[in-house]
């Protein structure tokens, strides 16, 4: 099914597979179309629809509140075509062919293992190598449940062929629920990737300030993983405020404990609890980690100079936590064009 996007550029006609987001369908031929979840939740992908005919295929997907319906705008990472169409998008729409393009693909869950009592890490085994930037993220779905959903991947290689990720339990999340329920080795996992801007260059010349919420320090691990290998700490510092609920709640301390020793103290990490508040400075049982009291973006807030200088900034976790740490960073100095960010409702 031909799609064309009509934006203040010039018009790009795509094909679009059977039953397929036409997001999916514009990045998967290069185009450079608006989003930011890529799963209903931002409404970054907001278009609309000149002629032809759309089916929404999440009804209650969060974001479709925000529309004018009416007047035919649709979210394109929920809408598939129906006929040949039309669709009008904000800004300037091009054809990127340089990068890697996300496309389809499925793997196999391997090593399941519980990091707390409500979260999950599991590798996926593809069949190839799957090439993708620290930072990037993958929508991954399930036969028997209606779309997808986005988690970022954890590990960093150039190309791997195991992808790592990391899921917290949640009420109402569909394939949380389905991951919880029993054990999934051996399960096989649809994926569509790799996705997402806020990536981490090695060759950029900047501090890094990364600030994340729950599960949406995954991609904030990759990032500190290339980081670390390719030198960034010799030359530049980086600050990490990871926020949690309680201490208990922690999880890649290990990890983190690891690359604070390997960055010779160049990298911070502070475990923001936000529902208890530790006497210790440290963590009892990871001592290169520090321990603050509060809501993460306010203990950044705190801990941050006045002025931060030649920093790039990535922020991962829920849209509120975002929005917050957003306009913190912005009142530090830190240039909006100089903050990546991944909002995860
Ligand atoms: Fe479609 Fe976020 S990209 S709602």
């Amino acid at each position: 099914m031909d799609v064309t996007f009509e934006s203040r550029a010039e018009p790009c006609t795509i094909g679009c597979r059977d039953g397929e987001p036409v997001l999916f369908a514009g990045l998967r031929a290069g185009l450079t179309l608006p989003y930011d979840c890529a799963t209903g939740t931002c409404g970054m992908c907001k278009a609309r629809v000149k002629s032809g005919e759309v089916e929404t295929l999440w009804p209650d997907a969060p974001a479709l509140a925000k529309l004018q319906r009416d007047k035919g705008d649709i979210l394109m990472c929920q809408a598939r075509a129906l006929s040949p169409c039309v669709l009008r998008v904000p800004g300037q729409v091009a054809c990127e062919g340089t990068r890697v393009l996300p496309d389809y693909d499925q793997g196999r869950i391997t090593s399941v293992r519980a990091l707390t009592s409500d979260v999950l890490a599991f590798d996926l085994t593809l069949a190839a190598p799957l090439a993708f930037a620290a930072g990037q993220f993958a929508v991954l779905s399930v036969p028997s449940l209606t779309g997808g959903r986005a988690y970022s991947m954890v590990n960093f290689a150039d190309t791997s062929s195991v992808l790592e990720f990391v899921v917290k339990k949640r009420a109402g999340g569909a394939l949380s629920d389905w991951l919880f329920a029993r054990d999934r080795t051996g399960e096989l996992l649809g994926l569509f990737g790799p996705l997402g801007r806020a990536t981490f260059r090695p060759g950029e010349d900047r501090n890094l300030v990364c600030i994340a919420g729950g599960s949406g320090i995954a991609g904030i691990v990759s990032i500190l993983e290339h980081a670390s290998a390719s030198g960034h700490f010799a030359r530049h510092g980086a600050r990490v405020f990871f926020g949690v609920r309680t201490l208990a709640d922690g999880f890649y301390l290990d990890r983190f404990d690891r690359l604070v020793a390997g960055s010779n103290w160049a990298l911070e990490v502070v475990l923001a609890l936000s529902h208890e508040n530790s006497s210790q400075p440290v963590h009892p049982e990871y001592p290169r980690i520090k321990l603050a009291h509060g809501f993460v973006h306010e203990v950044a807030d705190a801990r941050l100079p006045a002025a931060c200088e030649n920093v790039s900034a990535f922020v991962a976790g829920p849209p509120p936590m975002v929005d917050g740490a957003i306009r913190m960073l912005i009142g530090h100095g830190v240039a909006s064009a100089s903050i990546r960010y991944d909002k995860f409702g």
